[in-house]
């Protein structure tokens, strides 16, 4: 049975579509810890509710990034991690704590990536005049918001989005993506390429939801 960390920093919605998912459908797996860096998360809550280990490593109790990510890596190997799941954490990471958990650490990006890295993905899409939005689970690697693409979701941008409705579609296509990302990744039937880029799924088209 697998053990998966998830990282959370706030409303935590994702990691309740995973926490879901792995129960409703019996995944070799579970969930050894919620982890947050904000005493205040709400995603704490549900996973307290449910018998989820939790804890709080708090980013301002730390003089820098590198105390902060040693002392938060303590913390999730505490748990014995097969997988590190980001869903909604809020940090950048450092490239030794990247290192530490290479090849076992999923992050999900609220774009199609490579396209809009970083923050307010869904305000600039609207304002590049985007067609399409989506969201994008990839393996981390220490450039922000970049690394092998596992899966995507797509939605169309409508000409009467705002940042917020944009935000609520590509939400509920998070919450299917990124369960069905993880339990490819517990089943071990991902392969990526010999250079390290890309992520195949026994040529299988499901890599893309919507579209
Ligand atoms: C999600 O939309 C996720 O893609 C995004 O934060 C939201 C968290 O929602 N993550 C990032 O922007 C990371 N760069 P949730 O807490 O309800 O899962």
């Amino acid at each position: 049975m697998k053990n998966l960390v998830i990282l959370i920093s706030g409303r935590g919605s994702n990691m309740v579509a995973i926490a879901e998912a792995c129960a409703a459908e019996g995944w070799d797996a579970r969930i050894a810890a919620v982890i947050s860096n904000r005493i205040d998360a709400q995603g704490l809550v549900y996973a307290q509710r449910n018998g989820i280990p939790t804890a709080v490593v708090n980013h301002r109790d730390f003089e820098d990034r590198e105390a902060f990510d040693a002392a938060l890596a303590q913390v999730i190997d505490g748990f014995e991690p097969d997988l590190v799941v980001l869903a909604g954490f809020m940090r950048i990471l450092t490239p030794g704590f990247v290192q530490h958990y290479s090849g076992r650490m999923l992050n999900i990006h609220p774009s199609l990536l490579p396209a809009f890295p970083g923050l307010h993905t869904h305000r600039r899409a609207i304002e590049a005049g985007c067609k399409v939005a989506g969201t994008t689970v990839h393996v981390v690697t220490p450039e922000l918001d970049h690394g092998p693409i596992v899966a995507q979701a797509v939605v169309q941008v409508r000409p009467d989005d705002t940042e917020d409705t944009l935000a609520a579609r590509v939400l509920v296509m998070e919450h299917r993506l990124y369960p069905r990302a993880l339990r490819w990744w517990i089943e071990g039937v991902l392969e990526v390429t010999v250079d390290g880029r890309v992520v195949h799924l026994g040529g299988e088209p499901q890599q893309l939801i919507g579209g």
